[in-house]
């Protein structure tokens, strides 16, 4: 008896995405399952061309499939969704994915190491430089973006065409998934949910006009990242961490998630890099100062610069007043421009 459709994807939903927790049914990838007498072949779509992901994804489809009873041979075929698919998927769901020039990734192995000051701050700096810039919160379990960037009485409005406008805040056309989604029933959600909310998140929001979009992402390396990753072309990632070896840890696999997902990494940020006290001339490094390089170094990826602990960084934060805005001749404003500055030369 040849097996069942239904049996075959229970056991494909045991396998996961290269690098990460969810499995590739949940994720979409799996097109079809063709099944001829003793003979499956098996259809994925895979976001982009990578052929060490293929060749991962084929090999465990093969090895699960080739066991079930009544299976004499799997064939598995992968296309890729870039080229084959997103212009039928745009066509049959009428959302069109806005143009914009660049998506900047900002991530973080952990949170708490400044990710989301970082993104403003960037968003801000190249704001002074280019136009039409924008920022998207996307960080489904920890939104900060409405009360760092002082919009959190603001609400976003949604045009005739059921698009919802980004609020202008500081220059920025500024987006929080904060602003759409309950930070308390978003605390459980996982896999599909966190997918679906961030499709929307893009579909739904009124980019249009934006050409450099700065993303702050939830910290660390799941579902969320694989779903932007899925559903924008993401031009890089910028990874953010502290100088201490427990943050650093996790840089690793922030640099992996970027590679996997065939992602440029645009470089490094090391923020809480040291202390300046008045009238002490030599800086203290609370966390240890240049680890953040030293991790570029060791993985090859561009370093971009060093923050240094600054109250005022976090008086901006707890106030709306980025400190790009609010002391601009500070130290910590001038690396914050200079960062934007690689990022800009990374991607022009
Ligand atoms: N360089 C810095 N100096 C002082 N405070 C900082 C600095 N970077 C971040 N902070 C503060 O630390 C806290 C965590 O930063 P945040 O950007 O929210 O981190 P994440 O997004 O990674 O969780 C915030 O209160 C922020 O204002
Ligand atoms: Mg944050």
């Amino acid at each position: 008896m040849p097996p069942k459709q239904e049996e075959l994807l229970n056991i494909l939903k045991k396998i996961n995405y290269p690098g990460f927790s969810r499995d590739i049914v949940s994720f979409g990838i799996v097109k079809e399952i063709i099944i001829n007498d003793s003979t499956i072949l098996v259809s994925l779509l895979l976001p982009k061309e990578n052929k060490k992901i293929e060749a991962e994804i084929s090999e465990g489809v093969n090895n699960a499939l080739k066991e079930v009873p009544g299976v004499s041979d799997v064939q598995v075929e992968i296309g890729i969704r870039e080229q084959s698919q997103k212009s039928q998927d745009t066509a049959s769901t009428s959302k069109k994915l806005p143009e914009i020039k660049y998506y900047i990734a900002v991530a973080s192995g952990k949170g708490g190491v400044g990710k989301s000051t970082v993104a403003i701050n960037l968003a801000l700096a190249i704001s002074k430089k280019r136009e039409n810039v924008g920022l998207m919160d996307a960080d489904i379990w920890g939104p900060s973006a409405p009360i760092m960037m002082g919009a959190v009485n603001e609400r976003p409005v949604t045009t005739g065409n059921q698009k919802i406008l980004p609020i202008d805040k500081l220059g920025l056309k500024l987006m929080s998934i904060g602003f759409l989604v309950d930070e308390e029933e978003a605390v459980i959600w996982r896999g599909p949910m966190v997918h679906g909310a961030i499709k929307q998140f893009i579909e739904d929001v009124e980019w249009e006009g934006t050409d450099y979009l700065v993303i702050d992402l939830p910290p660390g390396t799941g579902d969320a990242q694989l779903s932007l990753a899925q559903t924008v072309p993401l031009s890089g990632g910028v990874i953010v961490t502290t100088p201490q070896d427990v943050a650093l840890i996790d840089v690793k696999r922030g640099i992996l998630m970027f590679q996997k997902l065939n992602i440029p990494v645009i470089g490094i940020v090391e923020n809480m890099s040291y202390l300046e006290l008045p009238d002490i001339d030599t800086p203290i490094d609370i966390f240890g100062r240049g680890g953040g390089k030293k991790m570029a170094e060791k993985f090859n990826v561009p370093y971009l610069g060093e923050i240094p602990l600054d109250p005022d960084i976090r008086i901006g934060g707890d106030t709306g007043k980025p400190i790009i805005e609010s002391k601009p001749d500070s130290k910590a404003a001038k690396a914050f421009v200079g960062i934007a500055d690689k990022v800009l030369d990374f991607l022009e």
